[in-house]
């Protein structure tokens, strides 16, 4: 189990606790034309829910988190969140800081001294098992040590919305698993609302309340699947198992 200490991330207003994403269509002109990435996309996350996003490649999933974060605008349809921090699809730590520094960028970024962003990061590294790489650059880090101190940079942001883009997706299928784990209790402990975008639908059914299927491109909902199971969760569970196919069969994947 992962004990109590640290004091941030704080400004969660459960008020802004909440994504609605309604109809919106985003595209982009290209050299080569127009690409519509979204088009009629809808997407709801209560408070406190993890909403993982599956959808095929290019189907604007990243595109749909950069909106919820406010970094794009929609061409179309309405978006509504609380402050939503995003752990990227790829791995930004900047190769010229530690472990510590780069979790505690967020904090930086907050306009907080270095020495008190790292007292205040210090005992979360401790907490996701870092303690003692976090003088480590990010060269030096496993993969999984990585996207640990990448999803506490995200945390640190204090924001009450996470958009997590495919956090595990560049691990091996063992660390993966490990990750899954490790995310899914400290949600339980830091809950969040989470939209989670995947390509892995086990994934998907192992951590979220509800997970959502897109379409190719122009990206839009096809299905919301929802994941009435308790936590932890078994991948070997038949129902584990049973709403996998659902969510492979809504992606239009043959068994
Ligand atoms: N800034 C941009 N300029 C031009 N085209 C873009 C831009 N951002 C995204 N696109 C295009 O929009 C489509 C959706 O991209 P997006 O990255 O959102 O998809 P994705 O579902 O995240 O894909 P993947 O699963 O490969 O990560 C793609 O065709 C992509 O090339
Ligand atoms: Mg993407």
């Amino acid at each position: 189990m992962i004990e109590a200490p640290p004091e941030e991330p704080r400004e969660l207003n459960a008020a802004l606790d909440f994504v609605r994403v309604e109809l919106v269509s985003r595209g982009f002109e290209t050299r080569h034309g127009r690409v519509q990435a979204l088009a009629g996309m809808s997407l709801h996350a209560a408070p406190r829910e993890v909403v993982a996003v599956v959808g095929p490649s290019g189907c604007g999933k990243s595109t749909l988190l950069e909106l919820i974060c406010k970094l794009q605008k929609p061409d179309a349809g309405t978006i509504e969140a609380g402050p939503a921090a995003l752990m990227p699809q790829r791995d930004l730590l900047l190769p010229w800081l530690s472990a510590i520094d780069n979790a505690a960028l967020a904090l930086r970024a907050r306009g907080i001294s270095r020495v008190q962003a790292r007292s205040i990061a210090a005992p979360w590294l401790e907490r996701f098992g870092l303690a003692r790489f976090e003088h480590t650059r990010p060269a030096e880090l496993s993969g999984g040590m990585r996207q640990r101190v990448s999803f506490l940079r995200t945390l640190l942001a204090g924001k009450p919305v996470l958009a997590l883009d495919e956090p595990f997706a560049a691990l091996d299928a063992i660390t993966r698993q490990e990750m899954q784990g490790w995310l899914g209790r400290v949600l339980e402990s830091e809950p969040r609302t989470v939209i989670l975008v995947t390509h892995d639908v086990e994934e998907a059914v192992m951590l979220g309340d509800r997970v959502v299927v897109m379409s190719p491109r122009p990206g839009h909902t096809v299905s919301e699947i929802e994941v009435p199971l308790t936590r932890p969760r078994k991948r070997t569970d038949p129902a584990v198992v049973d709403l996998r196919e659902r969510a492979l069969t809504a992606l239009g994947v043959q068994a």
